[in-house]
């Protein structure tokens, strides 16, 4: 019997509506009904690139903006074999942040159009299903402050939030907004539907290719 390919869940989102709980919530979930299922964040700060990157978010060293793009960037190509064998070894991977993480935040620098920030990340596997947690910005400010690395200020997750929908009205993703402001909970159960549905359309397709 050849064995049924895992699927690929996205989880994103502005800062503060909870995608880091939610993602531990679901991979436990799913592994407790017996399925298969790995976490997995972007950035993956340990690696070479990933080390880089980290240190520029830290406010510790400073990367021109192209640059540091083409790092997120490359920083999920490098983790693509390792997707691939685990999706098709039939493991679920939930995912905090991917390329539309990428494409929102660059993009709401000056000088970015939507279609350079793309390209880099074009062909990367193909979410499955990406779930927005969707949270205004005063909700969000009601959740306290924002931390201390670079991007985390209110003006700027603003901008990232517009960015976002307009990533969302791309048909070509499976796009899902959750509403992040309702207790961990509800939020847990919607998003564990949702991607159980996801998991059995899967199945027995092939592995698609993001953005081509
Ligand atoms: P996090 O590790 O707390 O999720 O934060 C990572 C930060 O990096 C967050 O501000 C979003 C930002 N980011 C990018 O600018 N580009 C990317 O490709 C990704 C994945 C994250």
């Amino acid at each position: 019997m050849t064995c049924r390919r895992g699927a690929l869940i996205v989880l994103e989102g502005v800062d503060k509506a909870g995608k880091t709980t939610q993602c531990n919530k679901l991979v436990q979930a799913l592994q407790d009904s017996g399925r298969q299922t790995e976490m997995m964040k972007f950035p993956e700060r340990t690696t070479k690139i990933g080390q880089l990157i980290n240190s520029y978010l830290e406010n510790k060293s400073n990367l021109e903006d192209h640059t540091v793009h083409l790092l997120f960037s490359a920083n999920r190509w490098e983790l693509v074999p390792l997707m691939k064998e685990k999706l098709e070894q039939g493991i679920n991977l939930v995912v905090d942040r991917y390329a539309f993480s990428g494409v929102a935040f660059t993009s709401a620098k000056p000088g970015f159009s939507l279609d350079w920030c793309m390209n880099p990340d074009m062909g990367l596997p193909k979410p499955d299903l990406v779930m927005f947690l969707q949270l205004s910005p005063t909700e969000a400010a009601q959740r306290g402050q924002f931390g201390t690395e670079r991007y985390e200020t209110t003006v700027f997750q603003k901008a990232v939030q517009q960015k976002f929908e307009l990533l969302m009205k791309d048909p070509s993703v499976k796009w899902q907004v959750i509403d992040a402001a309702r207790n961990i909970e509800d939020v847990h159960a919607d998003i564990k539907n949702h991607s159980v549905d996801a998991i059995n359309a899967a199945e027995n397709e092939p592995i698609g290719e993001l953005w081509k």
